[in-house]
């Protein structure tokens, strides 16, 4: 495993003790640590350059808007788009998907058939839902395969039938840890002219993630999970497909003329991006995208994969059947588990005393729950700032939190 132990030093927030103990933070896939690097960007964006952009021509307002327009560049680069016009700033992943499910509307007709898979986060599911309601579409949902939460990819013909009009799924499962073959499974789809979304929301900021290789149509984002700040993310959309789709929603900045009774609009991705838009979030996440491609996101997903596999190794070990969630090797840096008798948010209490951070509950996640029988499970979430002795630590606490329930 690399050793990237270092770079917490880029991280002042993780230089604290909670409760008296050093802080552990192993709460990554719900939302990062921000390195000084993106606070000092965000910090002299508001000093020196804050301005709105597209309609000025004063000094500023040209600043904010070549700042604006670099981040979207970056982004499309950071994810080999071929062309910065494929990528529209929101709010984050949620919202990218949203956006989508919104402007497919007056594609699906009654009986149409929106595929998922059962192991999506609820950004993934409700606005489908919406669209399934307001269309007369159905949805249907790819099995998960028990604790081990692979997808059944052998059925993969079964369910690709010619009714389907959409497959969206996640790269990466944020309660499971299962990494998808997304490039596999769109490849499959497209051959159908089936349009394809993904939900890189656990993937962008932890490995290589390639648009061209992958081969889908939209693919979507958050700054926030990837050393970003919070109300900023991406939705990359194929060119031609993108063009196709109408407004999300209606406003300033997206308008080519607008009269009392109709407008025309902008191209894409202008026409998806109505009102002033999270301006020094963009130069945040582009601070972000340079901090994390100088470290190398292959070391990054290396890194993260190799601690989850030695934290599911170490509670593996555990005496008196720790119930583990999740593949058993080629796991993402997620690691879900329940202690028999203990309620998940019992654990993350008892940690949260000890200084390290978990997450308890159904993670977005309630269908997934459903089906593998429990309510909620805790989860220990790695980024590259995480170490093994971090990881030692929380193994021994969590021996502790047996125990007291023990006795
Ligand atoms: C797999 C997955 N998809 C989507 C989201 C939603 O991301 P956001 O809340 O940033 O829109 C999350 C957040 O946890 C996630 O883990």
């Amino acid at each position: 495993m690399s050793d990237l132990s270092s770079l917490r030093r880029d991280f002042p927030i993780l230089d604290q003790r909670v409760h008296g103990q050093p802080l552990i933070y192993f709460d990554n896939a719900a939302t990062t640590q921000k390195p000084r690097l993106v606070l000092d960007a965000l910090d002299r964006y508001y000093r020196r350059d804050n301005a709105n952009v597209h309609r000025g021509i004063h000094e500023l307002s040209n600043r904010a808007t070549a700042a604006f327009e670099a981040a979207r560049a970056r982004a499309a680069q950071f994810i080999n788009a071929r062309s910065a016009d494929e990528i529209v700033f929101t709010r984050g992943t949620t919202e990218g998907i949203n956006l989508v499910a919104q402007a497919l509307s007056a594609r699906v007709k009654s009986g149409d058939k929106i595929l998922l898979t059962e192991m999506e986060h609820h950004s993934n599911i409700v606005p489908w839902q919406l669209l399934a309601e307001r269309t007369e579409a159905n949805l249907s949902f790819l099995p998960v395969t028990g604790d081990i939460g692979l997808l059944d990819l052998n059925r993969l013909d079964e369910w690709l039938t010619k009714e389907v009009k959409f497959l969206a799924l996640t790269h990466i499962s944020n309660s499971l840890g299962t990494i998808n073959p997304v490039a596999e499974i769109c490849g499959r789809a497209r051959k159908l002219g089936i349009i394809t979304l993904v939900d890189a929301a656990q993937s962008a900021g932890h490995r290589l993630v390639d648009v061209q290789e992958i081969g889908c149509d939209f693919l979507a984002f958050s700054g926030h999970k990837m050393c970003g700040p919070t109300g900023i993310g991406v939705l990359y959309g194929r060119q031609e497909v993108l063009e196709t789709l109408p407004p999300y929603q209606g406003g300033g900045e997206m308008i080519l003329s607008v009269d009392f009774q109709k407008s025309t609009w902008k191209h894409a991705p202008h026409k998806f991006e109505a009102g002033t838009p999270d301006i020094a979030g963009a130069v945040g996440l582009h601070a972000a995208m340079d901090y994390l491609d100088k470290i190398g996101r292959a070391r990054i997903a290396e890194h993260d994969q190799a601690l989850g596999a030695y934290a599911y190794e170490k509670l593996s070990q555990f005496k008196s059947g720790i119930r583990l969630f999740g593949p058993h090797i080629g796991r993402a840096g997620v690691v879900s588990f329940l202690l028999p008798e203990v309620h998940a948010h019992d654990v993350v209490t008892l940690a949260d005393q000890r200084g390290i951070a978990l997450r308890g509950g159904h993670h977005c996640n309630q269908p997934l729950m459903r089906k593998l029988g429990v309510e909620s499970t805790a989860r220990a979430s790695f980024y590259f700032y995480n170490t093994t002795d971090e990881v030692d630590r929380f193994v021994e606490v969590l021996a502790e939190i047996q125990r007291f329930f023990a006795t």
